[in-house]
């Protein structure tokens, strides 16, 4: 701090007092103190008036500051200014003349990234698919709560979480950092993760926009896509999530989409993005994405990461010299600068502090237990009764130490580095396999204190085998790694896993099997065992939620976000089309000026997931919005009406058993047939705790949008005249009430 000469704090004792009380107290009360002189740290002024204000006093220097960042290595040339980074992905450097803090953006999918590195801790929370797997509104808040709160402590100001590309193509490798299949469902979902960040002010970010589905060849692969089937399909899920968090930011993708790069594509930057949905933030770009200076700028992109190659120099003289408009590269700056106000970053800058290690902890086993999705349950094979259990043995790799964690930029860092590698030895790389140190078989030991609970990795099958044959039960940890950067060639568990898997289930067919995946996998030998749960990317307190759930301490309520198919032949694409080599990357000039195109075309168009499935009459493995639990339910009373704010849907739900749950009731819609659209589609849901025999009313309010066809002559969404029926139940495949309504 650098006191002026002269000032009240020339006498050295007063002074004194007041560079402590400037140390200890926090900055929200210090700024509140220190009144500014700029007229837009007045907090009573919208964020728009703020930005407005801001802007006109900017010099064309400081306003390039906030186009871009400042480099990484490997992807752009580093910029001096760099040594000021935070240690996150992106960096943008304030303007302290006029009270303009920097931006600090750090990756932080399922929590905050590279914590590792910078000599921090973070808690991994279950993947984002594994949260969409709860339905849980609240949960999804708190998901984006803790992110926020660890990330200010961490001192970040912006997030780059927030995936919601749908799983159009399950194989996708970054499937685990996305919310599953269906717009509606992640949509709201992500809408929630972003109330909860920003409530903590932090700079929310919605991504991959759009249609980035599959990572082979992202950085040159062109989608081809019928424009309604997009409206209703992966550009619905960005349309939903951006109208309910008022997210600060939104990511455009590496792909291209319709001949153009998405961060240079007009139609969905400017006509769709900001234009018609009315998005008030700014658009970053993802890291290399930006290709061009007065494209993208007349397209819409407001901020080029991670480098200065576009929107720096050549941005200026672009400016100077007319190819992009004043007026344009001002409307760039002042989108993040309202972002900046609109999320509270300017008033209430992140304090670093001492991350909550347990409260996050807690957080992140609460959520993981409303994720665990019960498959099969042959028998009522679980839950496990340790009173009754004197042998089991846990089988699989590594379920002695740790549960797989997905990589790529949504890595986060286990303490003590990952949980295979010898004590403090286990740096985290790009795409290594990252174990957290929750330990399966400690947890199960815990629960069952006096069995003989015994290990065996599962590298050699006949001695796993042998090893359940003498147990009560036997639980097999499987697992599937998947990353950003890479995509799956099949659904097929990787190691041999589906040999193990039978055979120690013909040895004791009392056989628990626990998935550790990031998407969908094929299980020949279902049939076989007794019992399946799909823990995802089970976070930091992973065993403890698996355990709860084996044992029966918590009954499970999840829902599948995406349809199991029975095989990669019944998928849309049964092979993932791979770039040719010159599309496959190289330096980072290569990259920018562009890589030669290659042709994705998704022509099941709308018919993604389980809406593939229903229209062409495919049998699954296990559907979408499906999930088992200890107790069962029933459904009743069905009412449907027109309301105020959409179509009014009423039902009540029992529990039918003695347990206590919460049941996810699923409502769906068939539209009109001259609507022609797939069988049905998810328009809302409700999750309901029920103690045993207890019976619940339910209502739900569809959206009239959830109904409607996006009419692509009239670029607007369309109701159909006609019949509608509403379906309700509690999996795609198991709805038991059904009602029409007539809409005009
Ligand atoms: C990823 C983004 C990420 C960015 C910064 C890119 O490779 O696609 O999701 O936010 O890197 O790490």
């Amino acid at each position: 701090m650098i006191l002026p000469a002269g000032s009240p704090c020339a006498r050295r004792s007063l002074c004194a007092i007041v560079v402590l009380a400037c140390v200890l107290l926090p900055s929200r009360l210090r700024s509140q103190e220190k009144p500014s002189a700029h007229p837009w740290m007045n907090t009573s002024l919208s964020p728009d008036e703020r930005a407005a204000l801001v802007l006109k006093e900017m010099t064309i220097d400081e306003k390039i500051t906030l186009l871009h960042g400042t480099g990484m290595v490997g992807l752009s040339p580093m910029s001096p200014l760099s040594v000021h980074s935070n240690g996150g992905a992106g960096y943008v450097p304030g303007i302290p003349r006029l009270d303009i803090p920097a931006i600090q953006m750090s990756d932080a999918a399922y929590g905050v990234r590279s914590s590792g590195e910078n000599g921090r801790y973070s808690t991994a929370l279950p993947a984002n698919v594994a949260s969409a797997a709860s339905w849980d509104i609240a949960a999804a808040y708190e998901y984006g709560a803790l992110i926020g709160r660890e990330l200010r402590a961490q001192g970040y100001n912006m997030t780059l979480g927030g995936g919601i590309n749908l799983t159009r193509e399950p194989r996708n490798g970054r499937t685990f950092e996305y919310l599953g299949e269906d717009p509606v469902l992640a949509g709201k979902m992500v809408g929630s993760v972003m109330k909860g960040l920003q409530a903590q002010h932090v700079i929310g970010d919605i991504k991959h926009y759009a249609l980035n589905d599959q990572e082979s060849g992202r950085n040159a692969v062109n989608i081809t896509i019928d424009r309604r089937a997009a409206r209703e399909s992966d550009l619905l899920a960005f349309e939903i999530g951006v109208h309910e968090s008022n997210a600060g930011a939104v990511m455009c993708s590496y792909n291209r989409v319709g001949g153009d790069y998405a961060c240079e594509n007009k139609y969905l930057l400017t006509d769709l993005l900001k234009k018609e949905w009315n998005f008030p933030g700014f658009v970053v770009s993802d890291w290399q994405a930006t290709h061009s200076t007065a494209k993208a700028s007349a397209a819409g992109l407001d901020h080029e990461e991670p480098g200065e190659i576009f929107y720096a120099e050549t941005m200026k003289k672009a400016v100077a010299s007319g190819t992009v408009p004043m007026a344009e590269f001002d409307e760039h700056v002042r989108r993040i600068l309202r972002s900046m106000f609109a999320c509270g970053v300017v008033d209430d800058p992140p304090v670093k502090s001492v991350v909550d290690v347990m409260g996050g902890l807690a957080v992140a086993q609460q959520i993981a237990e409303q994720s665990i999705v019960l498959l099969k349950n042959k028998q009522s094979i679980l839950p496990l009764d340790a009173a009754k259990i004197h042998n089991i043995a846990v089988i699989g790799p590594h379920a002695d130490v740790g549960m797989i964690s997905g990589g790529g930029s949504a890595q986060v860092d286990p303490p003590g580095g990952n949980a295979i590698m010898p004590p403090g030895k286990g740096q985290t790389h790009w795409q290594d396999h990252i174990w957290f140190p929750t330990s399966p078989l400690r947890a199960i030991r815990a629960k069952a204190p006096s069995a003989n609970v015994q290990f065996d990795s599962g590298a050699d099958p006949a001695s796993a085998a042998a090893l359940a044959k003498s147990a009560d039960v036997a639980v097999v940890f499987a697992y599937e790694w998947e990353s950003e950067g890479m995509d799956l060639d099949n659904l097929t568990l990787p190691e041999n896993q589906d040999a193990l898997i039978a055979q120690v289930a013909a040895a004791n067919p009392r056989t628990v099997v626990v998935l550790e995946t990031g998407t969908a996998v094929t299980m020949p030998w279902a049939d076989q065992v007794g019992g399946i749960l799909e823990a995802w990317y089970a976070g930091s307190r992973g065993a403890d939620a698996v355990a709860n759930v084996l044992f029966g301490d918590v009954t499970p309520s999840a829902k599948l976000p995406m349809t199991f198919p029975r095989s990669v032949a019944d998928l849309p694409h049964p092979e993932i089309v791979k770039p040719p080599r010159e599309s496959t990357g190289g330096d980072w000039k290569r990259i920018a000026a562009g890589l030669p195109a290659f042709q994705v075309t998704y022509d099941e168009g709308v018919k993604v997931g389980y809406k593939w499935y229903d229209a062409e009459n495919k049998p699954v493995l296990f559907p979408f919005g499906y999930g088992l639990s200890y107790t069962s339910y029933s459904y009743s009373n069905l009412a449907v009406a027109r309301g105020k704010d959409g179509v009014q849907v009423s039902f009540t739900v029992t529990n039918t058993g003695v347990r206590s749950g919460a049941e996810i009731a699923e409502v769906y819609a068939s539209l009109p047939a001259a609507a022609g659209e797939p069988p049905k589609r998810l328009v809302g849901w409700s999750k309901i705790p029920l103690n045993g025999g207890e019976s619940k009313a339910a209502s739900v309010t569809v959206d009239p949008n959830y109904l409607s066809i996006f009419n692509v002559d009239t670029n607007a969404w369309q109701l159909i005249p006609g019949d509608y029926t509403i379906l309700v139940g509690g999996s795609s495949q198991s709805l038991p009430l059904k009602n029409s309504i007539n809409l005009q």
